[in-house]
């Protein structure tokens, strides 16, 4: 198995949809590896993971610790990990540190973080020392105060001509790929025929370069909560369920034998 490089990764621009899932450690690595083009350790992993209400509690150690598991089961995906909140928002110099920890400590092979315009100069500072960098805009998590919630944004025409101008600033910067979370389709659209990079969407539409699911969304895993943007391929939660109470039967049925 070959790994995928990034020169790859945007020669796929405008010819073949891209293929990218959240996982936070080993086994899920092993699930996805083969099958999709990006591997990103997303800082969701807050929420799914560890049950917080938010990403904004993550940290930058946390974030090395999910990547070195997902690595080590990451041989042909190409490995994307979110810099979390306030590890790179301070200063272009702490965004190059907090990466450098992140692809020296863990082997992720580009950096995420969030924002418009205003990251322009973080993202120049990185790519400039040879980090790729993948943004994010639209509905950001780690700005979920500022948005009060987590809704669909850019939803009027300035929102939109905001959303195109960062865009266009983030790549400009050196971003070669940018989620766009939560947004108008036909923005979605627009943005992605703008700019030349990589467009990859979660609740943006078809229309983008390429899709990015989280992992317990796209498996079913959580039998109560599905968010709006979640694209569901099966209902393993609630099969799990089944099987720890038929486990449980079997105990106190006395018909568990093991080998
Ligand atoms: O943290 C994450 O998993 C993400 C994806 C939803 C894009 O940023």
């Amino acid at each position: 198995m070959k790994p995928i490089t990034l020169p790859q990764l945007t020669a796929m621009k405008g010819v073949t949809a891209q293929v990218w899932a959240t996982a936070y450690d080993a086994w899920m690595a092993k699930i996805l590896d083969e099958v999709v083009e990006v591997i990103l350790v997303g800082d969701s992993l807050g929420m799914v993971v560890q049950g917080k209400e938010n990403t904004l509690p993550v940290t930058l150690d946390e974030m090395i610790y999910h990547t070195q598991m997902v690595q080590r089961n990451c041989q042909r995906a190409f490995l994307v990990t979110d810099l979390p909140f306030l590890s790179y928002q301070t200063s272009p110099q702490e965004a190059i540190r907090s990466a450098g920890r992140v692809l020296k400590e863990a082997g992720a092979q580009a950096v995420k973080l969030e924002g418009g315009k205003e990251m322009a100069e973080t993202i120049h500072a990185l790519t400039r020392v040879g980090i790729p960098v993948v943004g994010h805009l639209g509905m950001t998590p780690q700005s979920v105060h500022a948005f009060g919630g987590f809704g669909k944004q850019a939803k009027d025409s300035q929102g939109a001509k905001r959303l195109l101008e960062d865009a266009q600033d983030i790549c400009a910067a050196g971003a070669f790929a940018f989620v766009l979370e939560n947004i108008p389709h036909d923005l979605a659209q627009q943005v992605t025929r703008a700019v030349p990079a990589l467009t990859i969407g979660i609740g943006a539409g078809g229309d983008t370069d390429g899709q990015v699911q989280v992992f317990h969304d796209l498996f079913g895993l959580y039998e109560d909560f599905t968010p709006r943007h979640a694209v569901k391929f099966g209902e393993l939660g609630k099969e799990m369920k089944q099987m720890a109470q038929n486990y449980a039967l079997a105990v106190r049925e006395k018909k568990l034998i093991s080998p």
